[in-house]
């Protein structure tokens, strides 16, 4: 793993990765090194491609013996509205395939929010409670939107958020729909935590990599902080840091 850089930047770390595949070993041996030491750690995970290197480690290293997922509980930022958990496209599906099934963790230490409840309203705020409940969570893992969305809070949404449902916005429908079969399938609303409830975790890790990312990653770190891009939230956080690789770096100044 070749780290090119460390510094702190408005309040935030930022780790400069030599590449995509380092930035994958960085985090995953920072999760390993807590689960080693907590394995009860509540942790909130994150879809989408950028994570999907991480948790082909953590699998690898379940798999080896060398650590385990299995006493861990889990909450997702988020989940499309209106697919059911078993859809082969809903956030759940993916968690499943990528990560749950491969360690272990059984399904009752998994959480994600209830895309297909009758009252959405409610299923959101039964998430905020079930995530008090634990204690809160100890670790979060943050993708980030070309506009700069994080979990499904695009621009324009509150510091004050909490989890609820939210219309995604175009440019997030296209990037999304390269996992689905047509444009039309892909869903307009999803039920997210919030830029409150993502702020209460005790540390937050963002993980950015290609040049796509390079102008969400600067203005959220060397813009102004507020709605516009919702990671820019984060330099309000204690412990916050983004792991980057060189090319999601290369707008920073
Ligand atoms: P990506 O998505 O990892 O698929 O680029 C990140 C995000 O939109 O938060």
């Amino acid at each position: 793993m070749t780290i090119v850089s460390k510094q702190t930047c408005n309040g935030v770390h930022v780790v400069i990765c030599e590449d995509a595949a380092a930035a994958a070993d960085y985090v995953a041996q920072g999760l390993q090194t807590r689960l080693r030491e907590t394995p009860t750690s509540v942790l909130g995970l994150a879809t989408g491609s950028t994570p999907e290197p991480v948790y082909a480690r953590m699998v690898a290293w379940c798999e080896s013996g060398e650590g385990s997922m299995r006493d861990a509980t889990t909450f997702n930022l988020d989940e499309y509205c209106g697919l059911r958990p078993d859809h082969p496209k809903s956030y759940r599906t993916y968690m499943h395939e990528r990560l749950f099934d491969a360690v272990g963790l059984p399904e009752s230490q998994t959480n994600l929010p209830n895309g297909v409840a009758a009252d959405i309203a409610a299923a959101a705020q039964d998430y905020e409670s079930a995530i008090a409940a634990t204690g809160g969570i100890d670790w979060q893992l943050l993708g980030i939107g070309g506009n700069g969305h994080i979990g499904f809070n695009e621009p324009g949404s509150s510091r004050n958020s909490r989890t609820r449902e939210v219309q995604l916005a175009a440019a997030t429908r296209e990037a999304n729909a390269r996992f689905f079969d047509s444009m039309e399938e892909v869903p307009t609303s999803a039920i997210t935590m919030g830029i409150d409830t993502i702020l209460r975790a005790d540390c937050i890790v963002l993980m950015a990599t290609s040049f796509g990312k390079a102008e969400a990653v600067s203005s959220a770190l060397q813009g102004s902080v507020g709605s516009t891009n919702p990671a820019s939230f984060l330099r309000e956080h204690a412990n916050a840091s983004f792991v980057l690789d060189r090319e999601a770096a290369s707008g920073l100044v």
